[in-house]
């Protein structure tokens, strides 16, 4: 593959050269036709597509900050992600414990048999993060915890400390906490407090830890919380809180969500992917055991290797859609797993369209007269959601059953029984019934994205309209480089044009944790770690495109030299703007006559450009803003002019009409 492609950009070179040495006098025209009929873009064009994937979530957007809160992400009983501190002086010990449940939900505490301590020889524990916690300077963090002392000991010997155990009497933790932010080595306490004292049975401790002025940003720190008296204490649900976006209680990152609010997207396409199916049926996203108090989120095995806690539960997703204004694009469990577990569509299969059901009345349903309606009110949430897209199910085609048919008319006619204005999406073509909408997903690499751009040009206008769900290319990692954003942008245009049929499109995956371990899938449109985040060539490629006009204007490429120049047109109906997209995805600037027929176009219009020395040029956390849009004022432009593209380059004009 590696080979093709760069046989191709040693193709492009020598055809550019060529055309640099003469052979492209007279060039290339755009001529747009403003008097042509045109169609309209659809109103919701541009979305976005998200699920549990390379840290999507937990150790991403999800405000949480510690990682195993409630003790449950490792099968051997080991407290992954937390550590005893017991210095010189102490004596302590720690394990997990199903023998007080906080609830039946979170089976497991840390237990700490703390058998010698004092207020100056503490006992502590400490939790690592998500790849560290990010400490910023006057930054306000909220800790919860539960913690509980003795209850429960007698009878129950192995949970007694030695001490204790040797003199015959339970040995009660009365003490207070500290609890301490601080650097990973301890060295720097960035922020701390002490409790009141702990209690026999399960208490709530909640915490507000504030940082200083002059702290600097870092990320290798930890959490800890410390006893200086002997005793058993257990802990549960340790939680950690950073600010979230517009200050939603477990709510999301704030940088995370600034970068998606750039992007202006229309919809959230949610939970997946391959996360609402999960690896088996009992790993699916079972949406029920995503709602209500956290105390009763048991999480549940993500599809890509890791647990996920739910703490970014169905409510939160519509938190979010809240948060950026997004409609929400909700993908239900439709029988099928990835490990190719599907359920016949019969009697067996009743259970998940229940479920689907009941979840739609959940987002829909008004408060007083419906049953999921009024567990949504008492979730926090009185009003109802408006909800016009339900998607069944995700990437059926490899159900090799051949199921999906038989399963999506079973969710298809009890849904539009019951709600029948909801658009019903199909992740494959059916038979059974036709679809209001069909999901097509592509993850080719640049060039066979840009060789494709006429894909929909003649799809069939009568069948169902068309959503590309899931959609990139697949150069760069763990982030999009040059060479995506352009096989990206190339990509766009042919949706643009055809966003008459098409009514939506979101890009996947759209979030990388780039940690060592931290995804599972690239390239990803945003980067980050637990301090920073950046964007890459590919996401401002989307950024730049996300202007556009309501109607496609007709437009065709004349007199081209053989290289690829993919373009769109459309019209902003509000101020009679054109804005015309160009992508040159060759190493060569090329310069193109644009012509608009029917039009008067004022002399200073606007261009905004990406372009980058090389495909492979990037971004990354370390060069965050290598690659970036810049603005320009175009002083040539009319009805007729002559425009330079930058080598590798996508760009935006913006033609104002004259008056
Ligand atoms: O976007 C990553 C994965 O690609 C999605 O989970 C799945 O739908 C597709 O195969």
């Amino acid at each position: 593959m590696k080979t093709r492609i760069a046989s191709r950009y040693a193709l492009a070179l020598l055809l550019s050269g060529l055309a640099a040495a003469g052979s492209r006098a007279a060039g290339p025209v755009l001529r747009i036709d403003a008097n042509a009929p045109t169609k309209p873009v659809s109103p919701i064009f541009s979305g976005l597509m998200t699920e549990e994937i390379n840290h999507s979530y937990d150790g991403g957007l999800y405000g949480e900050l510690l990682q195993n809160r409630a003790f449950l992400d490792d099968k051997t009983n080991a407290p992954v992600h937390w550590t005893l501190l017991a210095p010189a002086g102490t004596a302590a010990e720690m394990a997990i414990t199903q023998a007080f449940p906080l609830t039946d939900k979170l089976p497991n505490s840390l237990e700490i048999k703390i058998n010698k301590a004092d207020p100056k020889n503490r006992v502590g524990v400490a939790n690592d993060g998500y790849w560290g916690i990010p400490v910023k300077p006057d930054t306000v963090y909220q800790l919860s915890f539960y913690a509980a002392g003795n209850a429960g000991w007698e009878g129950k010997k192995k949970h007694a400390p030695k001490e204790a155990e040797a003199a015959g009497k339970p040995s009660l933790f009365r003490g207070t906490l500290h609890v301490s932010l601080e650097s990973a080595d301890g060295s720097k306490v960035y922020a701390q407090a002490d409790t009141q004292p702990v209690g026999d049975h399960w208490g709530k401790f909640e915490v507000t830890l504030k940082t200083g002025k002059d702290v600097t940003p870092s990320a290798a720190n930890r959490l800890v919380i410390s006893a200086g008296d002997p005793g058993i204490l257990r802990l549960s649900l340790v939680s950690l809180f950073p600010p979230t976006y517009k200050n939603r209680p477990n709510g999301n990152r704030i940088d995370l969500m600034e970068k998606m609010a750039g992007l202006k997207p229309s919809f959230l396409r949610f939970p997946g992917g391959n996360y609402v199916e999960g690896n088996t049926l009992w790993e699916r996203f079972n949406w029920k055991e995503t709602r209500g108090p956290l105390e009763f989120r048991a999480g549940h095995p993500s599809c890509w290797n890791y647990r996920s806690t739910d703490g970014m539960g169905l409510l939160e997703f519509m938190g979010w859609c809240e948060d950026l204004q997004m409609e929400p694009v909700l993908a239900v469990f439709a029988g099928y797993s990835l490990q190719r577990q599907a359920v016949a569509p019969g009697p067996l299969l009743e259970t998940y369209v229940r479920e689907a059901l009941e979840e739609i009345e959940y987002l829909t349903g008004d408060a007083k007269t419906t049953y999921w309606g009024g567990v949504r009110a008492a979730d926090g949430h009185p009003v109802p959601f408006k909800l016009r897209f339900v998607e069944i199910g995700n990437e059926d085609q490899f159900d090799h059953s051949g199921s999906y048919d038989g399963r999506f008319a079973m969710f298809y006619d009890a849904i539009k029984a019951k709600y029948p204005d909801l658009q019903l999406i199909a992740t494959k073509p059916v038979t059974s019934r036709k679809p209001d909408v069909r999901d097509d997903h592509y993850y080719p690499r640049g060039f066979d994205f840009i060789k494709d751009i006429h894909h929909y040009d003649k799809a069939d206008r009568n069948g169902p309209k068309i959503f590309v769900g899931e959609w990139a290319t697949r150069e760069g990692a763990p982030t999009p480089n040059m060479m995506a954003a352009l096989g990206d942008a190339a990509w766009m245009t042919g949706m643009e044009r055809n966003s008459d049929l098409i009514i939506m499109h979101c890009y996947a995956p759209l979030f990388a944790n780039v940690n060592p371990g931290g995804s599972q899938w690239t390239p990803d449109l945003i980067g980050y770690d637990a301090l920073h985040s950046y964007a890459s060539p590919a996401y401002y490629a989307q950024m730049i495109f996300r202007e556009r006009g309501d109607s496609i204007v007709p437009a065709e490429l004349q007199g081209e030299d053989g290289m690829l120049l993919p373009y769109s047109v459309t019209r902003d109906a509000k101020n009679g703007r054109f804005i015309v997209k160009l992508v040159n995805p060759e190493a060569s600037a090329r310069k193109l006559e644009i012509k608009v027929d029917g039009a008067k176009i004022a002399s200073l219009a606007e261009a905004v450009t990406l372009s980058a020395k090389t495909p492979q040029d990037t971004n990354s956390i370390t060069e965050p803003d290598k690659i970036k849009p810049v603005a320009s004022e175009v002083r040539n432009a009319g009805a007729g002019f002559s425009y330079e593209l930058a080598p590798y380059s996508v760009t935006v004009l913006k033609l104002r009409a004259a008056n």
